[in-house]
């Protein structure tokens, strides 16, 4: 489930609004689920990955990871990213074109505050896609960071939350005959322009 805090009245947002709840009610099974892709400078390469969104806050999209991942220091060289959503309950393709930066502290705090003990014992624990030796070592390093928690164990530096700023959205229908409908959104000089794509 994605959670919306001062959700936007821009058109854009609406009409993603509308076609989440309407997924919802067609039980759309890992709706949260988005794929990222983004720019790995170093070796000229695109690469996507999903991530679990979890916020949308007014017009800002969240969602939490590694600080010391590849893909964050991808967002670091590179700040523009690829959102790729689709809801096959709803036979809906969502493309969205943002820029991407870091959340506040305060706010990774208070959501790592809210996470269960487990989900911040392997955020702790794991050096997110460094290679491992065995699987063992990972499960080692996650029950013996598990049983030094407490309900005071504060965020590490190197977790916290991503947030992007989408420029473009394009909403794609799947019509009969495939008549499919592509509605576009930009925004220009502050403003979103709309337009709508041949199938
Ligand atoms: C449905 C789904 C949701 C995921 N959600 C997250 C997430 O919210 N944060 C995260 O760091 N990784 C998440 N992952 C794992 C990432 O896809 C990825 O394997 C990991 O973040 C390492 O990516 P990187 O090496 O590009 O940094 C998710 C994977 C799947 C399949």
């Amino acid at each position: 489930m994605i959670k919306f805090i001062n959700p936007s009245t821009e058109k854009p947002y609406i009409h993603f609004q509308t076609l989440y709840h309407k997924a919802l009610a067609n039980d759309q099974r890992g709706i949260e689920a988005i794929s990222v892709s983004s720019y790995n400078q170093k070796m000229n390469e695109v690469e996507a990955r999903y991530v679990n969104l979890k916020y949308i806050d007014d017009n800002e999209w969240i969602f939490f990871s590694n600080y010391d991942s590849p893909k964050a220091q991808q967002f670091k060289a590179h700040n523009q990213v690829s959102v790729l959503i689709f809801w096959p309950s709803i036979n809906t393709q969502i493309r969205i074109k943002a820029l991407i930066s870091k959340t506040s502290i305060e706010f990774s705090d208070e959501h790592f505050k809210g996470r269960s003990k487990e989900k911040n014992a392997l955020a702790i624990s794991s050096k997110q896609s460094q290679t491992i030796n065995s699987y063992d070592e990972v499960e080692k390093n996650f029950h013996e960071t598990l049983k030094t928690l407490t309900s005071d164990t504060v965020r590490p530096d190197f977790w916290g939350g991503f947030s992007f700023v989408p420029y473009y959205f394009e909403f794609w229908q799947g019509h009969k005959n495939r008549l499919n409908k592509r509605y576009v959104f930009e925004q220009k000089d502050g403003k979103w322009e709309e337009r709508f794509l041949q199938p």
